[in-house]
Parts: C-alpha cells; structure tokens; sequence
C-alpha cells in the first residue's frame, strides 16, 4: 500500500512539473529551439565564469557590468574549471558551423554551458541569459533551466530613427540601441539628415551645423496646403528655435556603443532630395542658387540638389568621406526618396547633364546621381542603400533597395538579384497609430500599425519566387518624427512594436505564434516598468 502511495505521490509530482514546463518564459524574441528542463541555475556571487579563450572577454565585460548594475555583483572570469560551485562556460564548437550569430546553451544546476562560434553568438546568449534572470535584486538568482539551440531567421534585423526631425541625444539614441541589444537587433540606421535639420558634424563645411543643424521655428500639428499647392496661411507655428547635431567625437562614441552591442551603425545621408537643411548653408550646390532656409514644416521642398553641377557631387564626396571615416560598416544609405524633379526640369544644368549622358528624362538624371554617388563609395570600398526610388529610372549596378512604398520595390529588386531591406510602411511604419482610438492616441502621422500586425509579417513576400529569396536580407522598423517631440514619445511607438517586430526577424515562421507571444510580452512588461519604458501598453488589454 505504501508502495501505490509513493507510486501515486510521484506521479503527481511529475504531473505538477509536467505542468510547471508548461511555465511560460519571459524570452522575445522566442529561440529557434528550446527544451525546458526541470533544474534550476543559482547565480550568486560565488559563480564564476570560465573562459578558455580572450576573444569573448569584451561579451563577459558587457555581463558583468550587466550584473552589477542590477544585482550588485560580479563574477570571476578563470580560465580552468572550478573544483566546487556552479559556473558559466563559455566553450567553442569543436568545428566552425559557419554561423557566427548563433549559440547553444545547455543549463543545469552546476554550469550554464555556452557553446559559440563568435562574440556575436555569445552576446545573442547572454541577452537570453539576462531575459531569464529574475528581475528582483537578490543574492541568489534562480534561473529556469532549458536547453538553446539559436540562431536567427534573417541577417537584416534592424530599427531606424530619425534624428533630423527631432533631435534624441547621444545618451538617448544609446538607450534605443540598448533596447534594439535586447531583441537581438543588428543594424541601426540612422536618420542623420533631412530638410528640417543636419545633424552631424562635417569638420569641411562646417556650415552645416551652424547654419544647418538650426531651425527658426516648427510647425504647429499638421501643415495644411492650398489648392494651389501653396503652404496655407493657416499654418501655425511655434516660434521656437530648434537645434542640435552630434560631434563627430558623438558619432566615434555611438558607433563604439552599438558595436559593442553588435550593432552596425547604417548613417543616412540624404541625396538628392530631403536636402534643404544642407542648401540652407550651402545653397550654391542647388538648380536656383537659393537663399534657402533650413525647412520649418513638415513635407518635401521643391528644392534638392542640382544634379548639373559637378561641384555639388565633390561636396557631397567630401561630405561621405569624412562619414566612411565615421561609420566602419559596409553600407551607407544615401537616401533617393522623394525628390521632387521640378527644379531639375527648369535647370540649364541639368538639363544639358540629360542632354550631354543621353537620360531619358529627370528619373534617368536621378539614376545617374545615384550612380555617381555609388561609384564614389564602391571605390571606397562601401555598398549603397536606398530607398524604392532609386529603382526609377535604373538601379544602380551595386544598389541595395529598402522597400518602404509597400512591398513592389522590394519584389522588383529582388527580381533584378539585388539585395533588398523589407520595411514597407504597413506594418513597419512605427510613426504610425496602434489603436483606432485616435482620440487617446498621441498626434500621429496616420495610418494604423497594431502590434498583431507587426508580428503577423513575412518579409520574404509570397509572391516572390524560390530563387529570389536569398536576396531578402531581411526587414526594418522604422520611426520617423515629424510628430515624435520627444524621447517618450520614440519609446511610446516603438515599444513595444520593436519586440513584436524581432521575433518576425528571428524566430522561425512555423515557432511564431501570437498568443503565445502576447503572454511571454505580459511577462517581459515587468522588464520594461523596471527600465522605466514608456512603451504603448494596447497588449494588456487586447485580446
Ligand atoms: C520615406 O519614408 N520617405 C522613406
Ligand atoms: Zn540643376
């Protein structure tokens, strides 16, 4: 009888963990393969870590500083295995996967083993370690044991902001980086310039912050237009002025901090249109000459850089010499959205460059500029982005496309073999609402971007065949900020639209699911309240 009792008592205990692996885990984005496992990992002070080779010093660094600064301690980093205590073991692969970007952590109650190739998959590890970690400062940390096999969906997980609009600080943009660190993102692309500001130093032409980086005043809500396409006298503005760029000394130091996150830095340097704020202090490198002053409203000038003046295409190589000597990675966007053609119809110069390269029209004079400008920075040893635009009239030999006027660009692209960046406006947009209630939203450009909809995308377009997959490097978030006055507001919209859109990047497609996601994201909220993130909170009340 006794015997049937313990038979029975143990059935239920196994039943109960049965149960408690169903435990959800507060991990975003969801790993490509996990095991829950019934043993718990204590971390204290006692731990140590073991580490049998230097190159994953700067990774251990980034946990440590991470377990001070939450918990109050730090682990001894040795190089054999302890005789007694539990540990963290950083070991390699016995051969080379070729995957730099992924890791495997097997854990147990005496040593949580991290097997990787590079730093890049040991930091992907630590993130997940960090989502595992209890968020209470205590002594002991009980971490839920589970076995990580990890690796991500697609190389192109990134999230941009725009700074031209509204300036963030340095220490601003480095908190969006830590955020984009935690959902294993790895490309920041950085909205540098635009008409209403020029935001980073050019030590040639130092005009461009003094004069360009400064704004008289900003428009009040959303400019109105005449019929005549002429801005409305009903406009209102601010009468504030607004300013502020990044050192290059800034730029060195955002750049170390994202690459120690293992985030390339993509700057955006816009050309030929969304200019004016550059045309402001240099206006001789325009069709008319100007004067210009930096754009106060929001939309797109008329006036762009004249594309007939070979000395505009010098200043603009000056200018992205001095950003290749900024930005280690291989790609610079060069921007090619939007530019209006109505200067470059009325310009002698450029049309003797239509006439003189035998272009078909103003989209074959953008082609051509592009072109240029890639050539420029191909020999530099750098590849271009541009947005869909630069598809009109002919793309540039060497050209990536970022898709952001839907999905065609894209396609087109891909078709093409050239790479491609998805972030078509629905659902990657995050300047755009996430809920219908617009009243209790704060002002937003428009559209309607719910957080299902950023989890339910597939960036490889089904329309796309078989053979033009590969060139789908991936997909981007993107937060514009004609509306986005402050750093609150960013967090507001991207957050938590960042995590939705991360496990759209990392997780297989067939492992995503929802509402399972909804729940790991209730859990992961706490982690965000401790951050004390401004995110949008429509998930906790949605069904
Ligand atoms: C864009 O939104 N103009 C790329
Ligand atoms: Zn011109």
């Amino acid at each position: 009888m006794k015997k049937i009792v313990f038979l029975l008592l143990s059935l239920i205990s196994i039943n109960v963990f049965a149960q408690d692996q169903l435990k959800v885990l507060p991990l975003i984005p969801l790993p490509k393969e996990m095991k829950q496992l019934d043993d718990e990992f204590v971390l204290s002070d006692k731990s140590k870590i073991v580490l049998t080779n230097d190159k994953f010093k700067p990774e251990v660094e980034y946990l440590n500083i991470y377990l001070n600064k939450n918990y109050g301690f730090t682990l001894p980093v040795i190089s054999d295995l302890p005789k007694e205590g539990n540990y963290i073991y950083i070991t390699q692969p016995d051969a080379e996967t070729g995957h730099p970007d992924s890791y495997t952590l097997n854990m147990n109650q005496n040593q949580l083993l991290f097997i990787v190739e590079n730093g890049e998959g040991l930091f992907y590890g630590i993130q997940t370690l960090i989502q595992l970690l209890p968020l209470e400062k205590a002594a002991e940390l009980k971490i839920p044991c589970a076995d990580i096999n990890d690796a991500p969906r697609y190389q192109w997980r990134g999230m941009h902001l725009d700074c031209s609009r509204h300036f963030f600080s340095k220490q601003e943009v480095k908190k969006y980086i830590d955020y984009m660190a935690m959902y294993k993102y790895n490309r920041f692309h950085w909205h540098l310039v635009d008409d209403q500001g020029w935001r980073i130093e050019i030590k040639k032409y130092p005009l461009l912050t003094s004069i360009g980086s400064q704004r008289k005043e900003t428009i009040i809500g959303k400019p109105k237009w005449d019929k005549d396409g002429k801005p409305s006298k009903d406009d209102k503005y601010d009468g504030q002025p607004y300013r502020g760029f990044y050192t290059q000394a800034d730029i060195k130091e955002v750049v170390a901090y994202a690459m120690a996150r293992h985030i390339t830095v993509v700057p955006e340097i816009e050309m030929p249109g969304h200019s004016l704020a550059a045309l402001a202090a240099y206006p001789q490198y325009s069709c008319t000459g100007g004067p210009f002053e930096t754009y106060t409203k929001w939309g797109v000038s008329d006036d762009v850089y004249c594309a007939g003046n070979d000395s505009t295409f010098l200043f603009l190589e000056d200018i992205l010499s001095e950003v290749i000597d900024l930005f280690p990675g291989k790609y610079v966007h060069i921007g090619g959205d939007e530019c209006l053609k109505e200067r470059w119809k009325a310009c002698p110069k450029c049309q003797k460059r239509i006439a003189d390269e035998k272009l078909k029209d103003e989209n074959g004079l953008q082609s051509y500029f592009i072109t240029r400008i890639e050539k420029y920075l191909n020999s530099k040893g750098r590849q271009i982005i541009g947005w869909d635009e630069i598809l009109d009239g002919g793309l540039a030999p060497n050209a990536t496309v970022m898709s952001w006027r839907g999905i065609k660009g894209g396609l087109a692209a891909a078709k093409q073999k050239h790479d491609v960046i998805m972030t078509p406006g629905q659902p990657c947009y995050f300047d755009h609402y996430q809920s219908k209630d617009k009243s209790k939203e704060p002002l937003a450009i428009g559209g309607f971007n719910p957080i299902d909809s950023v989890y339910a995308y597939n960036p490889t377009p089904m329309t796309l065949p078989e053979e033009g997959w590969k060139y789908v490097l991936g997909a981007q978030g993107n937060v514009w900020t004609e509306y986005i006055i402050d750093f609150k507001g960013v967090e507001y919209m991207s957050m938590p639209r960042m995590a939705a859109l991360s496990e759209t990047l990392w997780t297989p497609k067939d492992k995503k699911n929802y509402k399972n996601f909804i729940e790991r994201l209730k859990l992961h909220a706490k982690t965000l309240d401790k951050m004390n993130v401004n995110y949008a909170k429509h998930f906790l009340t949605k069904k």
